[in-house]
């Protein structure tokens, strides 16, 4: 199995070569992909290391599968040409992710969306993989009506540069900025660009993926995200309104055998979810579950998870295994 990592030098790249070796995926042949500034420049895999190759020459050689986190500019202008020679190819960028003919994936939600011949693949926004991951089994039993959802997003999302800010602001050290304001002592209500409607594209993006992925194109959902100065991983409060009546024993059972999903939920003992607790793990973390007593049929609860892992390099690596268990890699 000839795999190809795309961006294997950034943040979700180096994740991605991690999860595939810890996953034990049956890569036979390594093919790191970054900047040609990086060409040459040595990537370990498994104990070995690779040197990284550039786009074209990673095409000459066909991979049968090639993750890419490489920005969206790279994947609109790449993605095409790793699937003319017959390579899946499993995108973390935002670039794919809502055109018609590509499937949108979290394994535990929506892989029955895979098929051979969609060579590109979208890998879900960070928030809303994390956010759908909690919401399904809870969809499953009760019926969606409405999310509101806040989100508390680590720098890590952000990439190398802004784990950088964060830490020369710490060390009071004078360096290039990523974000408009400071970050570390600050929350910024402010993650991509503004949109004309007031919403940023990070909360389009919660809004538009959840209806993709869940298959519900009418659902009413609103989102407001934030970045904070944390680094394992994402949190949300989520208020999710239900068709059906609820209790919380009925969605505590619905959550706990729910695939992906860590219960954490024990207020009394003070376990409930965090990042750094969620840090470096595969799992999606859902504590502080609790009926809005303001509004019937209405769940508040807290999901975290580590934003590098199931929100991008997990998520693509699940969606690899899929397409090898299905035998069309
Ligand atoms: P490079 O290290 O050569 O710049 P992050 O999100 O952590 O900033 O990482 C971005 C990743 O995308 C890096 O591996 C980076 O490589 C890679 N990258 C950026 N631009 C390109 C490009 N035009 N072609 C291939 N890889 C790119």
């Amino acid at each position: 199995m000839k795999v190809a990592v795309v961006g294997a030098t950034g943040l979700v790249g180096t994740k991605m070569l991690q999860v595939l070796a810890e996953r034990n995926f049956p890569v036979t042949e390594l093919i790191p992909v970054a900047s040609e500034r990086s060409v040459g420049k040595l990537v370990e895999f498994n104990g070995q290391t690779f040197p990284v190759v550039s786009m074209e020459n990673a095409i000459e050689m066909k991979p049968h599968v090639a993750l890419f986190s490489a920005g969206g500019s790279t994947s609109l202008k790449w993605a095409p040409k790793f699937a003319e020679v017959g390579t899946f190819v499993i995108d973390n960028s935002s670039a794919w992710r809502m055109e018609n003919q590509v499937p949108l994936v979290v394994p535990e939600v929506n892989e029955e969306v895979l098929t051979s011949d969609s060579k590109i693949i979208a890998n879900p926004n960070c928030s809303t993989i994390q956010m759908v991951v909690a919401l399904e089994p809870l969809h499953k039993k009760f019926k969606l009506k409405r999310v509101i959802v806040s989100t508390y997003q680590s720098v890590t999302g952000t990439g190398q540069k802004a784990v950088e800010q964060l830490m020369n602001e710490r060390n009071g050290i004078e360096g290039e900025t990523v974000y408009p304001y400071p970050i570390d002592l600050n929350v910024l209500p402010h993650i991509d660009v503004f949109q004309d409607n007031g919403y940023t594209k990070e909360e389009m993006k919660m809004i538009l993926e959840t209806r993709k992925i869940m298959n519900l194109p009418e659902l009413k959902i609103t989102a407001t995200t934030v970045r904070i100065p944390t680094m394992g991983g994402h949190s949300e409060s989520i208020n999710a309104e239900f068709e059906s009546k609820i209790s919380i024993q009925e969605v505590i059972a619905a959550l706990e055998n729910a695939p992906g999903i860590v219960l954490q939920d024990n207020p009394k003992e003070k376990i409930y979810p965090m990042p750094l607790t969620a840090h470096d793990k595969d799992a999606v973390f859902v504590g502080r579950l609790r009926l809005d007593e303001s509004h019937e049929n209405t769940l508040n609860m807290w999901v975290v998870s580590d934003n590098l892992r199931k929100g991008a390099a997990t998520n693509a690596v699940q969606i690899a295994e899929a397409l090898h268990r299905k035998g069309w890699i």
